[in-house]
């Protein structure tokens, strides 16, 4: 097998609430992989902003808050408020921003037993070289129906058009930005969820993953 040689990297992208967080974890669980939920630092920092001053619209202030990040409770519930994405999303478009959280990211994908992350650039900056790609989507409206529904789960409360309006802006800023975009690798396979719920979601997930490990064993050292 050529998971023994090779350790299995699986990179998995996606816009906000595409599902990407359960289908990698998921995946991690799986494949018996350790997964690094990349959103969660640039949260971080946008959590260390919002709670001790910062202007997300400083690229100097958003380094500064970089250093914060290794303080941040990674369970604290007010990392994944919409509040906290808001900023990540703003702050995640400077590419000092970027860099500073690069060697985390790339250090845990070049890790022996292998990995999964999910994020926005995963597949083409973070882990270019990773064994399979996956880049997973939902129209946006499903993706505003999920994102409350998740809110409200976590006792936050949330109107499902000022989320739709707030998941357009960030795919906009996600896919504008200069440095590392939001974009579909070339070898990555897409997964539009839409039309499935988080069980079918998984379960096309592993299908593609295993696919791609089936050609990756198939091929000629
Ligand atoms: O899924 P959702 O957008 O709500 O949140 P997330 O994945 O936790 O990411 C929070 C923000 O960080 C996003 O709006 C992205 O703009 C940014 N991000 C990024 O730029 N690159 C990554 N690898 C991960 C997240």
């Amino acid at each position: 097998m050529t998971s023994a040689i090779h350790p299995i990297l699986i990179a998995v992208d996606g816009p906000a609430a595409s599902g990407k967080g359960t289908i990698a974890r998921a995946l991690a669980r799986n494949f018996r992989l350790p997964h690094m939920d990349t959103g969660s630092l640039y949260r971080a920092v946008a959590l260390t902003m919002f709670r001790f001053g910062g202007d997300p619209g400083s690229e100097f202030e958003a380094l500064r808050a970089c250093e914060g990040v290794a303080q941040i409770d990674p369970t604290d519930p007010e990392l994944r408020s919409e509040v906290v994405g808001s900023i990540a999303s703003r702050i995640s478009a400077y590419s000092g921003v970027r860099s500073a959280l690069l060697d985390r990211q790339r250090s845990f994908a070049s890790q022996s037993s292998g990995a999964v992350l999910d994020g926005r650039d995963i597949g083409t900056v973070i882990a270019p070289n990773a064994t399979a790609k996956l880049f997973v989507t939902a129209s946006q409206e499903v993706r505003a129906q999920r994102r409350v529904r998740e809110l409200l789960e976590r006792g936050m409360p949330a109107g499902y058009e000022d989320v739709l309006i707030d998941i357009r802006a960030r795919d906009e800023r996600d896919a504008n930005r200069d440095t590392a975009p939001l974009l579909q690798a070339d070898d990555a396979d897409l997964l539009d969820t839409s039309e499935m719920d988080i069980d079918e979601a998984i379960a096309a997930a592993i299908e593609l993953v295993e696919k791609k490990l089936a050609a990756v064993a198939l091929k000629p050292a």
